[in-house]
């Protein structure tokens, strides 16, 4: 039996019957997702499969289930022109999923170069069988290294990294609403290792939750949109 199989028998065995219906809806638009835009993103890697080093904070690539994520965009709403960012966007399925709502721009960044590479041939699929937002850039540097940009209010990540290199990330996107006071959305799938440090940061507001499935994202905005 596949791996999906074995899955979907497991999510049979653990969930009430929502829960397990969300999860196979999920799970045949992930395949869905690949097979319309000719892209591959459903493969995990692991660290050890790539080429780098171990104090960069890396889990293992896995990507987030596009019916779920979709699900939360339509949740949120967000006024149109925002700017999306991925930490650790991987092989980019969030981005391309990203890219079939009205955001201005969207950027993954991403630390392994081989992950990186498939990302942007998996964009240039995408771009060849789909309109949409299509300024999608992939940004190949440690999430701590990335500059954040005035105008992006949109930061998403899956269980990328722990705690400290998050510390980093936070730090710099505040910073950046320091200067440039604005709102911004920080959305962590599978909150459970960070999502807690971020609670306690007082230029956050109490987070609030979406679940879909078995996927669970929680949502912080800053602070009346400044640092202060
Ligand atoms: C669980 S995957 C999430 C992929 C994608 N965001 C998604 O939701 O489909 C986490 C990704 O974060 C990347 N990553 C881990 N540590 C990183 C770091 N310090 N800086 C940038 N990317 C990192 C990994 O290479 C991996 O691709």
């Amino acid at each position: 039996m596949s791996n999906r199989g074995v899955e979907m028998l497991r999510s049979l065995g653990r969930n009430n019957h929502r829960t397990t219906l969300e999860n196979v809806l999920a799970i045949a638009e992930d395949t869905l997702f690949d097979w319309m835009f000719g892209t591959e993103t459903a493969r995990h890697v692991e660290q050890h499969e790539l080429d780098i080093r171990n104090d960069v904070g890396f889990n293992m690539y896995t990507p987030t289930r596009v019916r779920a994520f979709r699900k939360l965009l339509d949740h949120l709403a967000l006024p149109k022109g925002q700017v999306f960012v991925d930490f650790g966007c991987g092989k980019g399925r969030v981005l391309l999923a990203a890219a079939q709502y009205p955001f201005d721009r969207i950027v993954g960044v991403e630390v392994a170069p081989q992950l990186c590479a498939i990302c942007r041939s998996n964009v240039a699929a995408y771009r060849r069988r789909h309109s949409g937002t299509l300024d999608i850039k992939v940004v190949q540097c440690e999430a701590r290294a990335y500059n954040v940009s005035r105008d992006e209010t949109v930061f998403f990540m899956f269980s990328p990294f722990g705690r400290a290199i998050a510390a980093g990330v936070l730090g710099n996107i505040l910073s950046s609403v320091e200067e440039c006071p604005r709102k911004v959305w920080l959305i962590v799938n599978n909150p459970r290792e960070i999502g807690p440090s971020f609670d306690a940061n007082p230029n956050l507001d109490s987070h609030s939750e979406f679940t879909y499935g078995s996927s669970l994202f929680w949502i912080w905005t800053t602070r009346s949109g400044s640092r202060s």
